[in-house]
């Protein structure tokens, strides 16, 4: 009996340590989105700031598509396991920006996804046409991983 209240506590303890929500999801990286965008987030600094790179798999525009930087920033540097974030993509080859905000995640499977919004806006020659120039979707991210793994 004595000896068994050892094995007891390694078992309970075995049966309350955290799974998945004890991992951290962490942004920097290569994702591709729902849609086949890609994009690559780089280092964060001290402040949580980052840059990076946005490869988008649809436009809006007539234009051909070309790699744009993306630059933002993630709240709780250290703190928080599923962090929020926000970045904004500067479109090289239109006069657009796109902001989008969302949350890391660690799924249910242990898989890091982003979950996020966006806004698009998009260049109008006029004030009378500002009522058309904004769109909004919904957009999830998982790492992009080469097809050799
Ligand atoms: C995203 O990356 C994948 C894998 O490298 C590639 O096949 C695909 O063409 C890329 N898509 C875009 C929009 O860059
Ligand atoms: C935004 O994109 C435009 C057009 O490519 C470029 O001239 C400008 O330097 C970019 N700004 C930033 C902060 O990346």
């Amino acid at each position: 009996m004595v000896q068994a209240i050892p094995f007891l506590l390694v078992l309970s303890l075995a049966l309350v340590a955290p799974g998945h929500s004890a991992r951290k999801c962490v942004l920097t990286g290569k994702w591709v989105n729902d849609l086949g965008s890609n994009m690559t987030i780089g280092a964060l600094n001290g402040k949580g700031e980052f840059a990076g790179s946005y490869h988008t798999a649809v436009t809006a525009t007539m234009n051909e598509i070309q790699v744009s930087p993306l630059q933002g920033s993630q709240h709780n540097t250290n703190q928080k396991s599923q962090p929020t974030f926000g970045f904004t993509v500067n479109w090289s080859f239109s006069d657009s920006v796109t902001v989008f905000t969302g949350q890391c995640f660690v799924d249910d499977e242990g898989k890091e996804v982003l979950k996020t919004m966006w806004l698009l806006r998009s260049h109008v020659d006029k004030i009378s046409d500002d009522w058309k120039a904004t769109r909004v979707g919904i957009n999830t991210f998982t790492r992009l991983r080469s097809r050799k793994e």
